[in-house]
């Protein structure tokens, strides 16, 4: 039966892949600003950045997370799509990595990888996550094997330096209520916005 840590590690699981996921929205709106005022480095830096961090997150959850989930839940066809979705950012991810940012459809290209990320997204939290609830998904097994994998994908992509963000983020995960409640309005908010 799965206990109290279970959920806990569950939850902080997820919690830690929405922060992801809010984070490249906000680099994903930066960049557009950055597209309009023509700003080739800024932008060029921003994409970089939040290509590395979708890597990252992409190969961690089709490595386990997904894995994890596919006996365990009734709708297998959500990883499928969810599967064909990484395909078809990476190969504009690949696109960006042999294009200068000073490339006419450089800012084009990020704009559709934003677009098609914010609807992976929506469908990862809208219709994913909630089927989580009850589950025979072993949680805490699975935060340790991700937690070790996300530290090597990160230096292998040139994210070392954020092991201090990345240590932050751990902090906010397990951290109060009231910081969630925050989080939860922000994210609302952009769902607005958008
Ligand atoms: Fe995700
Ligand atoms: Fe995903």
């Amino acid at each position: 039966m799965a206990g109290r840590g279970n959920a806990k590690a569950r939850n902080e699981i997820l919690e830690m892949l929405m922060e992801d996921h809010k984070r490249v929205k906000r680099a994903f709106r930066d960049g557009e600003k950055l597209t309009e005022q023509e700003d080739d480095d800024g932008l060029e830096q921003i994409a970089r950045r939040t290509c590395a961090e979708l890597t990252v997150h992409a190969t961690l959850e089709e490595e386990l997370f997904y894995p994890a989930l596919r006996t365990e839940i009734r709708e297998t066809d959500l990883l499928d799509e969810a599967e064909v979705e990484h395909t078809s950012a990476k190969t504009l991810i690949a696109e960006l990595e042999q294009m200068d940012a000073s490339h006419p459809k450089f800012g084009a290209t990020f704009k559709v990888l934003g677009e098609y990320v914010k609807h992976h997204i929506r469908e990862e939290e809208g219709e994913l996550f909630p089927q989580l609830g009850r589950t025979g998904v072993r949680w805490e097994a699975l935060q340790q094997e991700m937690q070790r994998r996300r530290g090597e994908l990160m230096a292998a992509n040139g994210l070392a330096d954020q092991a201090e963000a990345a240590d932050e983020e751990a902090a906010s995960a397990s951290g109060s209520r009231r910081e969630r409640s925050r989080r939860k309005e922000e994210m609302s908010e952009e769902e607005t916005a958008e």
